[in-house]
């Protein structure tokens, strides 16, 4: 206990740990609202921020805010390496965005080159990082990464996370809305991928836990799918969801992080290397803890309804991942 004169005694504050934050497209519309957010969170010590350019003036605008991380920001393939000098945890929201009429898919053939050099240099420069993975199409860039850390010799399953958390935020949203009950109270796992169909919220796990009708749950498992599409379309040609995954993303590392410093039970949504199923990679419940995830928990019981679902995800799932792992086999 310290004390200041005349006053009661102070309570000591443990220090917290020492934790590296990078953020992998940092200068996109995801990229720099997440940045502040990381930058808000006492969690975050560093924050290194890389873009193909523009992260300097992100760097220097966001270290003008009273907290304590510090910020550095680093451009170009040559910055690269010291942008992830020391990471903790890597964010990777760099690469192309949605326009109306497309489907997550039709950003492979940009975005996988751009991840697997992303993660080739993680393999390098902070092979025990943590990684969540952001950008499109998850149900692929997940899978390319894995293959890339295994053919650099790094890959670990527990370390890997692709994030779909948004979809765990807007589940909550829509079925707080459609039953009137406070927001902050709700929670609803979301299972599967992180593409139309294979987006499987289970509202038969929701809590609260209210009668939902059959029409109710079907309504709000495709408002739940149908998420990203209705942000796509309402911004018309100028990209997808950005705010909302900042927060998406900056609630996933929070867990990481706080799990990393050693909080018991954390668990959150994520698509994860697993074998809670059949699939190679599949979004579940997932328990964190200071080395990565620590398991992927069981499904538990699921109604008619969403094991229709989970049987009618099948090709599409299968399908990504394929592709992912074939596209880093048969590339250079
Ligand atoms: P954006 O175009 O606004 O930003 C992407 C950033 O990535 C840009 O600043 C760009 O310069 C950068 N970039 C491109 N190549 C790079 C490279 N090689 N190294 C570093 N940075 C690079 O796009 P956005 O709206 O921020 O979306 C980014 C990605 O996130 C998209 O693929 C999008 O589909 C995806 N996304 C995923 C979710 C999810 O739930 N997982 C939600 C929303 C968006
Ligand atoms: C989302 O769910 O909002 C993202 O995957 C972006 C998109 O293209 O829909």
């Amino acid at each position: 206990m310290s004390s200041v004169p005349g006053g009661k005694p102070l309570p000591v504050r443990k220090p917290l740990p020492y934790r590296r934050v990078t953020v992998l497209g940092a200068a996109g519309g995801i990229g720099q609202p997440l940045s502040m957010l990381l930058k808000l969170n006492p969690l975050v010590s560093k924050l290194s921020l890389y873009d193909i350019a523009g992260t300097p003036g992100v760097a220097t605008d966001l270290s003008h805010i009273n907290t304590r991380t510090e910020v550095h920001g680093f451009a170009g393939d040559d910055q690269l390496k010291d942008a992830l000098k020391d990471a903790d945890l890597v964010i990777i929201p760099a690469g192309v965005p949605r326009k109306p009429g497309m489907t997550r898919d039709e950003l492979f053939d940009i975005n996988a080159g751009i991840v697997k050099k992303l993660v080739q240099a993680i393999a390098k420069h902070c092979p025990f990082a943590l990684i969540n993975m952001i950008s499109n199409p998850v149900n692929s860039t997940v899978p390319i990464a894995a293959e890339v850390l295994k053919v650099e010799g790094t890959y670990d399953h527990t370390r890997l996370f692709g994030v779909t958390t948004l979809d765990v935020v807007r589940a909550r949203t829509f079925y707080a809305k459609a039953k009137n009950l406070p927001i902050e109270d709700v929670d609803v796992p979301v299972v599967g991928g992180h593409a139309g169909k294979t987006i499987l919220p289970l509202f038969s796990q929701a809590t609260p836990q209210v009668p939902l009708s059959k029409e109710e749950v079907e309504e709000l498992t495709r408002k739940t799918q149908d998420g990203g599409t209705e942000v796509v379309q309402a911004k018309a040609g100028k990209g997808s969801a950005t705010l909302s995954m900042a927060y998406a993303a900056a609630l996933f590392a929070e867990s990481c992080l706080k799990a990393m410093n050693g909080e018991p039970n954390i668990i959150g949504c994520a698509y994860v290397g697993s074998s809670v199923t059949d699939y190679p990679f599949f979004a579940s419940k997932v328990e964190l803890g200071k080395h990565g995830m620590v398991k992927a928990l069981e499904l538990g019981p699921i109604s008619k309804y969403e094991q229709t679902c989970l049987d009618e995800m099948k090709d599409e799932l299968m399908g990504s991942i394929d592709k992912g792992v074939a596209y880093v086999h048969n590339t250079e």
